[in-house]
């Protein structure tokens, strides 16, 4: 079990996606090799930008198309394979049983390969601090490694925290079956958070916090649940983080790393900060829409109030995955970017700007 050789070869699920599509782009420029798992390898939408990096050319990246809902699915894609950086969504996360049966069928492939010796699952910042009752933050405020969401609340269910709890299904049954492996391969678990930065491609706008900020140029975005502040990660550090721990030779089995800056910032500031980082653009910057109940919005000081005292920790990713953390503000100017040129985002600007013809 262990750290990957250089130059040994890597699969990656949802490679098509914001984070995957980075992994393979840095795993090449470490020069792996790279299976790169899409649901369809033909649905060009989707895998374009894959196929226009250099390695694809050259035989060293490879496209495999594989629908995780189809047991056994990696078999022969895994066969070969030292590391595996799975980092592909499913496709339901309110049913504990579905998130378990393609966790089963992973893990099965992941055995039969004989070859694979280190897994990364992607779980998610929601598996830390997803809490069915926020005031357990306030209680619990250092956000690490080591700390789940208050697991015996009784409204932390499927319907509620479907997410959250399906990650830490997946965290455990990787490492449990790792375990049970006897040491031939081991299972890091990587939580990232609010991932932000550039896109690769236009179908990748879709996804959560670079759509915010796509909505944001648009000109019409929305406050974050319960006045939760940004707490984010560039998803080009999200993805050195993947490859920092299949290369690491410090972790163990069924540990876990969070992958953040360690950074907050409050969604109003995040729209702000268009402006203040391209004053060239002429961003006119919306104001938010709190969509919440007024149940809600009369508790919105003492929800901001527990945010801000969360203590938001990445020593042990930046120690095992020898790596720091870009600042946000790079993270926002460079999705902004992307979104405009790869996205065909069109922003609203104020009047006496335009997008160069
Ligand atoms: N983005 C974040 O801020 C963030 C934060 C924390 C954790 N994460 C985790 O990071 C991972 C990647 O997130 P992302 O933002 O990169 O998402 P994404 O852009 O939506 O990519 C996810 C990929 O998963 C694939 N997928 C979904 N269901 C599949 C299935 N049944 N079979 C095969 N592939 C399937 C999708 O393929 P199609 O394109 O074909 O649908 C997609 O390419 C997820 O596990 C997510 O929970 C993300």
């Amino acid at each position: 079990m262990g750290a990957i050789a250089a130059g040994s070869t890597v699969a990656v699920t949802g490679a098509a996606g914001f984070i995957g599509g980075w992994v393979v782009r840095r795993l090449l420029d470490r020069g792996y090799r790279v299976r790169a798992c899409v649901r369809d390898a033909e649905d060009l939408e989707k895998t374009g930008f894959l196929r226009a990096m250099p390695g694809y050319a050259s035989g060293r990246l490879t496209l495999h198309s594989a629908d995780l809902d189809e047991d056994g699915c990696f078999d022969e894609i895994f066969a070969g394979c030292q590391g595996v950086a799975h980092v592909s969504h499913v496709s339901t996360y309110t049913d504990a049983a579905y998130v378990r049966r393609v966790c089963d069928h992973i893990i099965a492939s992941v055995d039969g390969s004989g070859s694979v010796n280190r897994v990364i699952v992607t779980s998610s910042i929601a598996a830390v601090m997803d809490e069915a009752d926020v005031s357990e933050l306030a209680r619990r405020p250092v956000l690490y490694e080591d700390r789940f969401p208050d697991e015996s609340n009784e409204r932390r269910t499927p319907e509620r925290k479907g997410y959250s709890m399906g990650k830490v299904v997946a965290e455990r049954a990787f490492a449990e079956a790792a375990e049970a492996s006897g040491g031939r391969w081991d299972a890091i678990t990587c939580c990232p958070a609010d991932n932000v930065g550039p896109i690769l491609s236009a179908h990748q706008r879709r996804g959560a916090w670079q759509n915010g900020i796509a909505n944001m140029l648009e000109g019409e975005y929305s406050q974050t649940a319960a006045y939760r502040p940004w707490m984010t990660v560039d998803v080009r550090d999200t993805a050195d983080s993947q490859v920092g721990l299949l290369e690491s030779v410090d972790v163990r089995n069924g540990e876990r790393y969070i992958a953040w800056s360690a950074e907050k910032r409050d969604v109003e500031d995040v729209c702000a900060s268009i402006d203040r980082l391209l004053p060239e653009l002429g961003h006119d910057a919306p104001a938010v829409t709190d969509p919440f109940p007024e149940r809600i919005q009369a508790r919105e000081a003492e929800f901001r109030a527990i945010w801000a005292g969360t203590e938001l920790r990445n020593d042990r990713m930046r120690r095992v995955a020898r790596m720091e953390f870009r600042p946000l503000d790079e993270s926002i100017r460079d999705c902004v970017e992307s979104l405009i040129t790869v996205g065909g985002v069109v922003p609203q600007l104020r009047e006496g700007f335009a997008l160069p013809a």
